[in-house]
């Protein structure tokens, strides 16, 4: 259930790979939401703790070509940075990790190009959570965007290990088609996707339901166990449709502060919304 794409070397020089168009409208809620939010940045970059940090765990290589149209594009940490500077809140530090090295120091060498304050961590999204909730100040503002392939990947760790922080918020990539298309192969197989997604589901929901309810029962228990870390999973939810208007993916908020969900209203407002629930059939 892992998808990966050919690297070669891109137009400046480092490597890169292809995605999809709707990778744009990924990084631009992701955009919008960091415009939105900058005087709360601001507050903290000026304030006693000097620290508004960025986190993207799935980083890539910070940079794409679009497959059919050959457009070069940024990937979600250059656009991050960029963003954030444009909007006079640059973030003190942008941390990045990606369990592909080649893919992680490409994105470090372009945003050290552009005069960010980055820092790689080393490992899979996991080990990278909890080195990130060890070197922050705990007293700053924290960002993580949580972009995974996959659900497999999305692990819970992950959310668990970032909660810890005072202040966190992030914004999830939870993946429609693959919790459709391998809800049969995740319900049954030994080694299944939820077991990092969802742990502990196996005594937690009623497999004997017809396959829209175990779905709808699959996600309202990831959104239990986001509450019950402390955290707010956003009823807001962003759908992102491939070029076919093929469902992908959901864009949603899981904020520590009742701020970030206003924000990413705000970032998502006039949009066609997704409810949380009645999107899932
Ligand atoms: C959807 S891409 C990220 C794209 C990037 N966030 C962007 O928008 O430009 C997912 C990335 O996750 C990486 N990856 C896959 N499994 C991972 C894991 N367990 N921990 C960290 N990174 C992982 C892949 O190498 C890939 O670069």
């Amino acid at each position: 259930m892992s998808q990966t794409s050919k690297i070669f070397e891109a137009d400046d020089g480092l490597p890169a790979s292809e995605v999809g168009v709707w990778a744009c409208e990924k990084h631009d809620y992701l955009s919008r939401y960091l415009n939105i939010s900058r005087k709360a940045r601001q507050k903290f970059l000026s304030g006693r703790a000097k620290s508004a940090t960025f986190v993207d765990l799935f980083c890539g290589s910070g940079r794409a070509r679009i497959r059919n149209t050959n457009e070069w594009v940024d990937g979600s940490a250059v656009a991050a940075w960029k963003i954030s500077r444009k909007g006079e809140a640059p973030f003190s530090t942008v941390y990045i990790s990606d369990i592909d090295p080649t893919l992680r120091s490409a994105c470090a060498e372009r945003l050290r190009r552009l005069g960010a304050p980055v820092v790689e961590l080393e490992g899979d999204a996991v080990a990278a959570a909890k080195q990130y909730v060890q070197a922050v100040n705990e007293y700053g503002l924290n960002f993580a965007f949580i972009d995974p392939f996959s659900l497999g990947t999305l692990s819970f760790e992950i959310i668990q290990t970032l909660s810890q922080l005072k202040r966190i918020d992030m914004l999830i990539h939870f993946s429609k088609m693959d919790h459709q298309r391998n809800l049969g192969l995740n319900l049954t197989s030994e080694k299944s996707d939820f077991d990092a997604l969802v742990p502990g589901w196996r005594d937690r929901i009623d497999q004997n339901r017809p396959m829209p309810d175990v779905r709808r029962q699959i996600f309202e228990l990831w959104r239990d166990m986001v509450a019950e870390v402390g955290l707010d999973p956003s009823l807001d939810v962003k759908l992102i449709t491939g070029s076919r208007n093929q469902h992908l993916y959901w864009l949603l908020i899981v904020a520590k502060h009742q701020l970030a969900l206003k924000f990413w209203k705000e970032a998502t407002a006039n949009e066609a919304q997704g409810n949380f629930f009645g999107s899932l059939l």
